[in-house]
């Protein structure tokens, strides 16, 4: 397979793979395979985690940071840590929020309401990280490994939630721009205009940055998602449910990859009653997702695990790596 066969690949500009599904199924190996073949092909990949219960170092078999950390040539990942993505937030907020002496007390009261409504800090900082990568131009590929389905769609639903709440800041930082001119004709001592200034800067910054990526995640040429299923009624579910979910989001899902499916030469009785069972998941999968590029995976006799592995899985996937 070639890489524009996976992602409409635009070479200009970095792509991005998500990789989605319910708990369990397959998301990181699918991710960290994938990731690898893209690696192989020339590409240099990032691939992240966005699930606080990371398990990328696990798959690959080696240590991964907070920062990307280079795995073989061209390949580098990173495993988001909730803390330090809280810290750098607060070091980002001290600077958009700075709270300027002598403004309006209910003004100020109104904006600390704001705040409180805003997402919970530490979703609020992982989406800020996903930001920064998805609007970043470093690499030619970036993979996101995301956690289980509910997780996911509610970090996707991110920027629509920040975007607002983020207007809302502005528009309250405009209202107080305006008080604290007026207050600074009678009140020599309030605030310097220019911190006020920036403060709104790097909200409009913020909210561009929001924008850009939302853009990005709903352009087909740059964007890719994979739902990985496993050919049982509860994966399948609630894939379909996410699918409807997603789409209204504009992020349309153009790969299913069915994994864990079981190998027809094993002849045990056991082993029949569990391929028929799965023979009729695989033709729900067929039906139901016909509109979509459907790849399968063998269940393989011991975990998927180590770069070796991974590699396998990804030839299934999409045949030897080329260079292109
Ligand atoms: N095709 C396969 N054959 C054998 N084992 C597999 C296969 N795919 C995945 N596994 C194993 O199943 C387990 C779960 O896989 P993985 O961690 O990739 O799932 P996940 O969807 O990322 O899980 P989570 O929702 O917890 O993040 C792992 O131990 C992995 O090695
Ligand atoms: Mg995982």
């Amino acid at each position: 397979m070639a890489i524009k066969d996976l992602i409409k690949m635009n070479n200009k500009k970095t792509n991005f793979i998500f990789v989605g599904g319910k708990g369990g199924v397959g998301k990181t190996t699918i991710s960290a395979a994938t990731a690898l073949w893209m690696a192989k092909s020339g590409k240099k990949t990032l691939i992240i985690s966005t699930d606080p219960a990371h398990s990328l170092s696990d798959s690959f078999g080696m240590k991964i940071g907070h920062v990307p950390t280079k795995i073989i040539e061209n390949l580098y990942a990173v495993e988001i840590d909730p803390e330090k993505a809280v810290e750098e937030y607060k070091e980002k907020l001290k600077s958009q929020m700075d709270m300027t002496q002598g403004m309006g007390l209910d003004l100020l009261e109104e904006e600390m309401d704001l705040a409180s409504m805003s997402p919970g800090i530490d979703e609020a900082a992982a989406f800020d990280q996903f930001i920064r990568y998805m609007t970043t131009n470093e690499y030619d590929v970036v993979i996101f490994d995301t956690a289980p389905t509910g997780h996911t769609l509610r970090l996707l639903s991110f920027p629509d939630i920040m975007d607002s709440w983020v207007g809302k800041m502005i528009k309250l930082r405009k209202q107080l721009q305006a008080m604290t001119k007026m207050f600074k004709k009678i009140l020599p001592f309030t605030s310097d205009e220019n911190d006020e200034d920036k403060a709104l800067e790097n909200l409009e910054k913020t909210k561009k940055q929001i924008m850009k990526a939302r853009k990005i995640m709903s352009d087909p040429e740059r964007t890719s998602f994979k739902m990985v299923v496993i050919p049982e009624e509860m994966s399948i579910y609630e894939s379909e449910r996410a699918i409807k979910a997603l789409k209204k989001y504009d992020i349309p899902v153009d790969n299913i990859v069915v994994n864990q499916v079981l190998p027809k030469k094993d002849d045990c009785e056991f082993c029949k009653a569990r391929r028929r069972i799965q023979n009729e998941r695989l033709k729900e999968i067929e039906e139901k997702f016909k509109d979509k590029k459907i790849s399968k995976v063998p269940l393989l006799k011991k975990e998927a695990r180590g770069i070796k592995t991974l590699e396998k899985i990804a030839e299934m996937l999409y045949g030897q790596p080329k260079a292109s």
